[in-house]
């Protein structure tokens, strides 16, 4: 099938690339020409696993420009864009708004299309895109068949290709059976999984094909925001029992791993820690407040998750305080800077919040990352912090070191090298990834979470 994508960040790119390798016709569109041209040359513009060999793979399949072609007979339309967060606390849909426009300028009479707001929207988006849509046509006299559809993503970065390619259900809201059927053939090959798995991403094991859910659009725009505040919940619930346990001596860990293997509750999003960060659970569980706020509808139990998330990342600077009494003058080593494993985004990451903090109390920062740091110059060029390229260098005159990310390599750290080297000897392990008694066994303090 003929599919553009609109916005080719970690969602479109991913998607774009993907759709690519099962063999559909893809034409991944960008404003920024530095994104476009990056692609061009064969190069990712994000860090995912597996991406870049997919990219490879789709090559033939996959082109990159800055402007929508026009769209003419069957085909998809799937916008990606950004939805940040506005200062009252919901969705900015002015790039969704845009890319609807754009998208309408360059249908041609005739053209059958799906239109699919793919980025998170706010409930009610279908019909708005199909207004703009409808009312550029009718302008310009151009007769097309156009259908909108819902169709929310549920990746998670750092394992967006896994995500795509295995899907665990997906969700289409839309109001016209034909709608429903142009997306199902276009998903066809998710569904069926009747494609050659790429090596770097292998199908996992006793994998059960999909579920295909069609709803309303109104139903999928909710879904999308339910999924992401009952993940956040998770995390929050898990961490707020994690101060709880700090007081009476439990270990959180041990807690986890014991309510996790009741099938009703599961394992996943129980690691206590510093909380949620990335672009999509803060900026989600906002906007669903915001709009359940124009209802008189208080959502009590998202905003307290809220309020435990970012309250947790507070608790590990006091912790730190707490532990090196005066933390003006100190050097304090964080290892990680994306706000989780596998990723380099960087948007809403605790290590920013924690670097502003211990900047504020008079703390030199000293950072690592395995890849995130290139973004971080060209994000914060003005962030008051010596970067390290490993980890040996990091500990060199640290009072502390602070486990920030959950960076796998970060579970085996050369401890011996880090301990002659730091001034101090705290490990506070906001990701409860280390293994106390080893640590301890290298001479040094550890702190984690919960534990
Ligand atoms: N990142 C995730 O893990 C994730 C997961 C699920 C859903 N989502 C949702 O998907 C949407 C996209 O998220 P993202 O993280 O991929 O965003 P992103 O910021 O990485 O990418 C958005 C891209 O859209 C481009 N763009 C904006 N307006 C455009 C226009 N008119 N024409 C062409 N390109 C345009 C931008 O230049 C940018 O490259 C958001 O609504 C987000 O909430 C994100």
């Amino acid at each position: 099938m003929n599919v553009t994508i609109i916005g080719t960040g970690y969602v479109g790119l991913t998607t774009g690339v993907a759709l690519g390798y099962l063999g559909h016709q893809v034409t991944c569109v960008d404003k920024n020409t530095r994104i476009v041209e990056t692609l061009q040359s064969g190069e990712t513009t994000i860090h995912e696993p597996g991406l870049a060999e997919l990219l490879r793979e789709a090559k033939g399949n996959v082109r990159f420009q800055t402007d929508i072609p026009k769209l003419r007979g069957e085909g998809v339309v799937l916008i990606a864009v950004g939805t940040p967060t506005k200062s009252n606390g919901d969705a900015d849909i002015q790039y969704v708004d845009a890319a609807a426009r754009e998208v309408a300028e360059q249908i041609q009479p005739g053209a059958r299309l799906v239109v699919v707001n793919k980025s998170t929207v706010p409930i009610g988006s279908a019909r708005h895109v199909e207004g703009i849509i409808s009312r550029n046509l009718q302008t310009r006299d151009v007769k097309a068949q156009v259908f909108v559809a819902s169709n929310p993503e549920f990746l998670a970065e750092g394992k967006a290709v896994h995500d795509t390619l295995y899907p665990d259900r997906i969700v289409i809201g839309a109001e016209d059976p034909g709608a429903i059927g142009i997306l199902r053939e276009l998903y066809s090959p998710l569904l069926e999984q009747t494609f050659d798995a790429p090596l770097e991403t292998p199908r996992p094991e006793r994998y059960p094909l999909p579920s295909l859910i069609t709803t309303s659009p109104t139903s999928a725009e909710l879904t999308k925001y339910a999924a992401n505040s009952f993940l956040a919940t998770k995390i929050s619930f898990i961490n707020e029992f994690a101060g709880l346990a700090e007081r009476v001596g439990a270990d959180i860990t041990q807690v986890a791993r014991a309510i996790g293997l009741d099938e009703r509750i599961g394992p996943r999003f129980l690691n206590a820690g510093l909380g949620w960060g990335g672009s999509c659970f803060g900026k989600d569980t906002k906007a669903i407040m915001a709009t359940a706020n124009r209802y008189d509808y208080d959502m009590a139990i998202v905003q307290a998750a809220v309020g435990v998330n970012y309250r947790q990342r507070l608790h590990i600077i006091e912790q730190l305080q707490q532990q090196l009494k005066v933390l003006r003058g100190t050097t304090i080593g964080l290892l990680g800077l994306a706000f989780k494993g596998n990723t380099d985004d960087l948007r809403d990451a605790p290590a920013l919040t924690l670097i502003e903090e211990l900047s504020d109390r008079g703390a030199m920062v000293r950072v690592h990352d395995p890849v995130a740091i290139p973004k971080v110059r060209h994000q914060h060029p003005d962030l008051a912090v010596e970067y390290c390229e490993d980890v040996p260098c990091l500990a060199i005159g640290c009072d502390a070191v602070v486990v920030v990310t959950d960076w796998q390599q970060y579970k085996q750290l050369p401890l011996t090298e880090m301990r002659r080297r730091m001034r101090g000897d705290l490990i506070l392990d906001a990701r409860n990834l280390l293994n106390p008694e080893e640590v301890h066994r290298h001479g040094f303090s550890y702190l984690g979470v919960g534990r």
